[in-house]
């Protein structure tokens, strides 16, 4: 298994923070943001990883994370995706040769969790997996890709449905991921949504059609930190905890 940290974009909704430094390194506590997904990577048994950014800070990551080694990354790449608001779908498609047929663990590089993921990395064979958490309130909802489950059976994913108006579950997609080496097949199929990105939750609703997504609830503390709001959160509960 190896693991992709998806750290491009602009990160808009984060000026002036962003004009300084790419999203990912602003701190979270007392460390860069990216540590966090890193950290997530490398405690589920994942050392080699390939990050992938975009936008005109994009060489700061190198300064920061240096070869990994101090993370307990053995293999570390950086990849760079010309058009920073092409989405995640199509950051990720860089990844293709690095991924050489294995299966990947994808995480965005503004995700923070203390969930342990271990298990999953583990017993992970073919298709995809999603990571779902349970969010309250329907404008929180509406930023995220939102589970949709059979009425009849309420385990049964029917689809993914990305920033809904009006949500039908309070299960959101996190932004970590499985998937085996059709992953990139999948993302070819894939057009430009309204936002003008190729989505993930595309990708993930082809493999809902093929019958092989699986998704798990995602335990433990979760949050994005790509908003204001999300950042002090991030930041509020990661102070609380005493970093990691
Ligand atoms: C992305 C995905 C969305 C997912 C979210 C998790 O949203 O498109 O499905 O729920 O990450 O952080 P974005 O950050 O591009 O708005």
């Amino acid at each position: 298994m190896k693991g992709i940290i998806l750290a491009g974009g602009l990160g808009t909704r984060l000026y002036p923070l962003t004009y300084a430094t790419n999203k990912h390194l602003l701190p979270i506590f007392n460390k860069p943001m990216i540590f966090y997904p890193v950290k997530t990577l490398v405690s589920a048994g994942i050392t080699e990883i390939l990050i992938i950014t975009s936008g005109p800070h994009a060489g700061h990551f190198i300064g920061v994370l240096k070869n990994g080694k101090e993370l307990g990354v053995k293999h570390l790449e950086y990849a760079y995706q010309q058009k920073a608001d092409g989405g995640i779908a199509d950051a990720l498609s860089l990844a293709e040769d690095f991924a050489d047929g294995e299966p990947l663990t994808v995480i965005l590089g503004d995700n923070t969790t203390d969930a342990e993921i271990k298990s999953y990395v583990r017993q992970f064979k073919s298709g995809a997996t999603v990571f779902l958490k349970k969010i309250s309130g329907k404008s929180q909802l509406r930023r995220f890709g939102v589970a949709v489950f059979d009425a009849k059976n309420k385990k049964k994913l029917l689809k993914i449905e990305e920033k809904p108006h009006a949500p039908q579950s309070e299960y959101a997609a996190t932004g970590l991921y499985i998937y085996d080496r059709h992953v990139f097949d999948y993302i070819r199929k894939c057009s430009p949504s309204k936002r003008g990105e190729i989505e993930i939750t595309d990708v993930n609703n082809i493999y809902l059609s093929q019958g092989t997504l699986n998704w798990v609830e995602l335990k433990g503390f979760w949050s994005d930190a790509g908003t204001f709001e999300t950042l002090y959160r991030a930041n509020a509960y990661w102070a609380g905890k005493g970093g990691i």
